[in-house]
């Protein structure tokens, strides 16, 4: 290679990437650069190929066609143990980690004896073969704990982290395990580091040490490449950001010279609307549709998951539930719903006690109640049923037998295929074959046309477009408007402050208060979801 074009390359480069999956092309003809001192962002709607893309430069998946080069040298690498050879380490969406061992022989686990060179010097030449991970784990660790130790404080302290070195995994908070895999790489000597979804699972308290974080290692030299899809991480943190769609990389920009709505565009395709179309809810009047009364929930473990959970539902709001994930809030849903007895507490709605009543006794009191369950295709839909029995599937629960009105269930399933566009080839298609968003609508579809006056939503658009989502949005606005009581329970506090008109912030089963989501930061909605009371 001419040293002219050296030069010109990047740190990294991939270019020409393809790589297939059965009949799925997830990579088509995409590439990246990056270089050192720089963190590029890899956005994309759900399925773009983003994972598989950088899967590929961490040498986990072998693509088809397509080149990587690292300092202008052409590299070929098909293991993970090579990209780490070349200094290019991944954090994963689901960490690798091994919960028994704490923090300090998980970052060497699979290393070479802690007498090698530190981070940014990662050196191909080094012996890595030879040495199976719990052999070098073992010898490391009688050899070399105090080295070790010595080691990682080093890079804790240049690269401005801190983990308890002796704490076991399982004892960690998520941001804390994240922690361990970044310095488990840097340990490793990574000069770039990949980061899958880092975000996703964290409050924004982490969010924002984890940026500081990736700020002092871009600092420090380092390339960082991380994805996200979510637009205003992107703009915070990145220098430039690669767009992909369908397999692709779409385009590159410098993010100071783009904006949102053009990442939005790209990511798409066309420009869709990224606003939530908040009304403020009619006075109240009369009683609340639910009133929910110091709910208790004991699981068999004697866990408690919920713990005096009381609050009031109106028509023509919704009301948002934040906390972190596995707070209480499938126990929650399932409670009302009635698919989960409550240890002590109640629930009336409009005015009756509804709790300990099946669905179908609910139904039957007269109280027309729709769910849309975090897990779909498990509790929501039939997967292996067409349309049109999925959604004939409440009528069934409410009227079994085998006299099935079939003709209007065709009818019913037309109207809304129709009414909620959605993308199937017939009515008669399985609900598993469908996208992600497609399903969701079914489901979605069903229930609103049920005519609830209480809707009660879990992540309804997890997995979703960000087009898919913002068409969820607009529909539980609309189903607001016509007087319909919701429950929503979101994750993305974002989207949880512009579309609800409170939100109810729990924190281990309990309560935290229940705010104006307008006048509090995400911030203090952060430190409620840690368990801090309302102001
Ligand atoms: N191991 C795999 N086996 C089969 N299909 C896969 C695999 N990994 C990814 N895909 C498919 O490749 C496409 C791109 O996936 P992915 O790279 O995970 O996208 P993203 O990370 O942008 O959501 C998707 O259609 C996905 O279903
Ligand atoms: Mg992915």
């Amino acid at each position: 290679m001419s040293s002219v074009v050296k030069i010109l390359m990047s740190y990294i480069e991939m270019s020409g990437i393809t790589k297939r999956f059965g009949g799925v092309l997830a990579n088509d003809d995409a590439g990246l650069s990056v270089d050192r001192g720089e963190i590029l962002a890899l956005l994309g709607e759900n399925g773009s190929g983003k994972s598989t893309l950088v899967n590929v430069l961490a040498g986990i998946y072998t693509p088809d066609s397509g080149s990587i080069a690292v300092n202008g040298k052409h590299c070929a690498f098909g293991s993970p143990h090579n990209a780490i050879a070349e200094g290019i380490g991944m954090v994963h969406q689901h960490f690798k980690l091994i919960p028994v061992m704490n923090a300090w022989e998980n970052i060497s686990l699979g290393s070479p004896p802690a007498d090698s060179p530190p981070a940014g010097g990662a050196r191909a030449d080094r012996p890595l073969a030879g040495c199976g991970f719990f052999d070098n784990f073992i010898s490391a660790n009688i050899i070399n704990k105090n080295v070790i130790n010595k080691k990682i404080g080093q890079l804790e302290e240049r690269f401005g982290l801190t983990v308890d070195h002796d704490k076991k995994v399982y004892d960690m908070p998520v941001g804390e395990k994240q922690t361990v895999e970044i310095l488990k790489m840097l340990y490793r000597g990574a000069s770039a580091l990949i980061l899958d979804e880092p975000t996703a699972v964290l409050t924004p308290q982490e969010t924002r040490r984890l940026f500081s974080m990736l700020t002092v290692m871009k600092q420090e030299g380092c390339a960082v490449i991380i994805i996200t899809h979510k637009l205003n991480e992107v703009m915070e943190i990145s220098d430039r950001v690669t767009v992909m769609r369908k397999g692709k990389t779409i385009a590159t920009a410098a993010t100071r010279a783009t904006s949102a709505r053009e990442l939005t565009g790209m990511m798409v395709g066309a420009s869709v609307s990224l606003e939530i179309k908040r009304t403020e809810p009619p006075a109240r009047v009369g009683e609340p549709v639910m009133q929910v009364e110091n709910l208790s929930f004991v699981d068999a473990e004697k866990k408690r998951l919920l713990d005096n959970v009381s609050f009031d539902l109106y028509g023509g709001e919704i009301l948002g539930v934040a906390g972190i994930a596995g707070s209480g809030q499938r126990e929650l849903c399932e409670i009302i719903a009635g698919l989960r007895k409550a240890t002590a507490g109640g629930a009336r709605c409009r005015g009756k006690s509804i709790l300990g009543l099946s669905p179908r006794q609910i139904r039957k009191s007269g109280v027309v109640m729709s769910f849309v369950p975090e897990d779909r295709l498990g509790m929501g839909l039939a997967g292996g049923m067409s349309v049109t029995d999925n959604i004939l599937l409440r009528s069934y629960g409410l009227n079994p037998g085998i006299f099935v009105d079939r003709a209007g269930g065709s009818e019913l399933a037309a109207k809304i295929i129709e009414r909620y566009a959605i993308a199937t080839p017939s009515a008669r298609h399985m609900v598993r074959k469908l996208s992600g968003g497609n399903i969701q609508k079914v489901l979605l579809g069903r229930e609103i046309h049920a005519a609830p006056s209480v809707l009660i939503t879990a992540y309804p658009v997890r997995g979703l477009d960000i087009g898919a989502s913002y068409g969820v949005y607009d529909l539980l606005n609309e189903e607001k408007k016509s007087g319909v009581a919701i429950l929503y329970i979101g994750e993305d506090l974002d989207v949880l402050r512009e579309l609800c008109d409170r939100l109810m912030v729990i924190h281990a089963g309990t309560v935290m208060g229940v705010v104006d989501p307008r006048a509090v930061s995400k911030e203090e909605i952060g430190l409620m979801m840690l368990g801090e009371k309302a102001a």
